[in-house]
C-alpha cells in the first residue's frame, strides 16, 4: 500500500511545475490552506467525529455526559462548550475577564452575533480555521472588524463559510462593542500554540471542520506530506470536541522550507520586500501592522493568497499587494513555514 502511495506520488510528480518557476497551478488556491485535500472536496461539518449529544438540547432530552479536561477545575458538556453564545471557560486564569460580547456574543442583534470566544477561544488564541486575535493592537483589530463589516475580507475558496459568518456579525458589531473586543484581544500576550516539524513523511489525516485530523485506530498509517503544510491538533480530543485553549497544534512543513521562507522573510529573496521592513525586525508586529510570528501557516497563506488576488481588500491591504506580485504559494508556504516556527 505504501509503496503504491509512494509510486502514485512520484508519478503525479511529473506534472509538477519545478519550484519557482511561474505557473498556472500557482494561481489555484492552495486546498491544504483552506483545509481540503483537492479542489473537489466536499465540506465536511465543523463537528469533526461523532455528533454532538445535546448540542441543540430540547426539554425533556437526557442529560449529556459532563467532560473535565486536564488542569481545568470544571466540568463541561458538549453543548456547553460548543454553545453559540456563551461557550464553557475551561481555564479562567490564562485571560483577563472578558467582556459580555466575547463571553456571549448578543442573539438579540441583527444579525445575531455569536460569541467570539466560541471560535476564537476564550483566550483569543484562535485555530488554523479562524485566527489568532492576540499580540495586535486595538487599532489593527478595529480595522479589520470594519474591514470585515464593509465586505473587504472575503476568502478565495468559496468553501470556507466562516470568513462569510466573521463578516456578518461584523455588521452588526456598534463601535464600543468593536472597542471592547479589540481592548481585550490586545491585552492578552501571544503564546506560541504551534509546532512545526520539518517531514517528508506524516501521518495520514482526513479533513474536516477547516483542519486536518490524523486517522486513529486500524486506519492510522502515513504518507507523503508533498509540498504542503498539515496542522493537526496536539490532542484531537480536547482539541476538536472540547476545544480546549492548551491543547495546540503541530505543523509538519517539507524539509528545507524553514530555511528557504527564512531568506525570503529576511531578504525578500529578489522576488519582494523583505518582510521584516513593515513587520518589525522580530515580525511581532510594528504599530498598526499585525504580528506574523507564531501565526498559524494556514490563516498566513490564506491572507497572502486573499491579498493578492483581490478577496482582502481592506483600508490598509495595498500596502502588502504590491509585494505579493511575484510570490507563488509555493513561496508563501515556505515564508509561512518560517513565520510560524517563530515565538510570537
Ligand atoms: C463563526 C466563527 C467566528 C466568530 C464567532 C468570530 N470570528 Fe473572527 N474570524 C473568524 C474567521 C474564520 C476568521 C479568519 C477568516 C479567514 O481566514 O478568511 C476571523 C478573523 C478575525 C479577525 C482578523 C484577525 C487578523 O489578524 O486580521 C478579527 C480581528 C476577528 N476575527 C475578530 C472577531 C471578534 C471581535 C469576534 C466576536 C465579536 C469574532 N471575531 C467572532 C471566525 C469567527
Ligand atoms: C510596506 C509594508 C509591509 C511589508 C514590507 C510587508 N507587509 Fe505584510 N502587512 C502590511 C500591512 C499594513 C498589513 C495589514 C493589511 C490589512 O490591514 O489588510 C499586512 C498584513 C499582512 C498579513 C496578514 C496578517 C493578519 O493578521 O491578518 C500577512 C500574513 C503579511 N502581511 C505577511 C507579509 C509577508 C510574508 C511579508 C514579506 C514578504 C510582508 N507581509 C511584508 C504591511 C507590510
Amino acid at each position: 500500500m505504501r509503496n503504491l502511495i509512494v509510486l502514485g506520488l512520484a508519478l503525479s510528480c511529473v506534472a509538477l511545475p519545478c519550484s519557482g518557476v511561474a505557473n498556472a497551478a500557482d494561481e489555484e488556491p492552495p486546498p491544504w490552506a483552506w483545509a481540503f485535500t483537492s479542489r473537489d472536496d466536499r465540506v465536511t461539518p465543523i463537528t469533526p467525529l461523532a455528533p454532538l449529544p445535546g448540542a441543540n438540547s430540547s426539554a425533556g432530552e437526557t442529560a449529556p455526559p459532563s467532560h473535565n479536561l486536564a488542569g481545568s477545575k470544571f466540568s463541561f458538556t458538549r453543548a456547553e462548550v460548543w454553545s453559540s453564545y456563551g461557550p464553557a471557560d475551561w481555564f479562567p486564569e490564562d485571560h483577563p475577564q472578558m467582556p459580555e460580547i466575547v463571553a456571549k456574543g448578543r442573539r438579540s442583534s441583527n444579525p445575531p452575533i455569536v460569541a467570539c470566544a466560541l471560535c476564537h477561544l476564550t483566550d483569543g488564541s484562535g485555530r488554523p480555521e479562524n485566527a489568532n486575535l492576540t499580540g495586535l493592537t486595538q487599532e489593527y483589530i478595529i480595522q479589520q472588524l470594519v474591514d470585515f463589516s464593509k465586505g473587504r475580507r472575503k476568502t478565495s475558496d468559496p468553501r470556507k463559510a466562516n470568513t462569510e459568518a466573521m463578516s456578518k456579525l461584523a455588521t452588526a458589531m456598534t463601535e464600543e462593542d468593536m472597542r471592547a473586543a479589540a481592548e481585550y484581544f490586545s491585552s492578552i500576550p501571544a503564546k506560541k500554540t504551534i509546532k512545526v516539524i520539518e517531514a517528508a513523511i506524516v501521518p495520514k489525516t482526513r479533513s474536516g471542520g477547516g483542519t486536518f485530523h490524523i486517522l486513529p485506530g486500524a486506519d492510522a498509517c502515513t504518507e507523503m506530506l508533498g509540498n504542503r503544510i498539515l496542522e493537526t491538533p496536539v490532542k484531537e480530543e480536547d482539541s476538536e470536541i472540547w476545544r480546549s485553549p492548551r491543547s495546540g497544534f503541530i505543523a509538519y512543513a517539507p524539509p528545507g522550507s524553514l530555511e528557504i521562507g527564512k531568506e525570503l522573510v529576511h531578504t525578500g529573496s529578489g522576488k519582494t520586500v523583505e518582510c521584516t521592513a513593515c513587520h518589525g525586525s522580530d515580525l511581532r508586529g510594528m504599530g498598526p501592522v499585525p504580528r506574523l510570528a507564531g501565526l498559524a501557516p494556514s490563516y498566513i497563506v490564506r491572507q497572502l493568497y486573499d491579498m493578492k488576488h483581490g478577496n482582502r481588500t481592506g483600508l490598509w491591504s495595498p500596502l502588502m499587494v504590491p509585494l505579493l506580485k511575484n510570490l507563488g504559494t509555493e513561496d508563501m508556504m515556505n515564508a509561512a513555514a518560517y513565520l510560524t516556527s517563530l515565538d510570537p
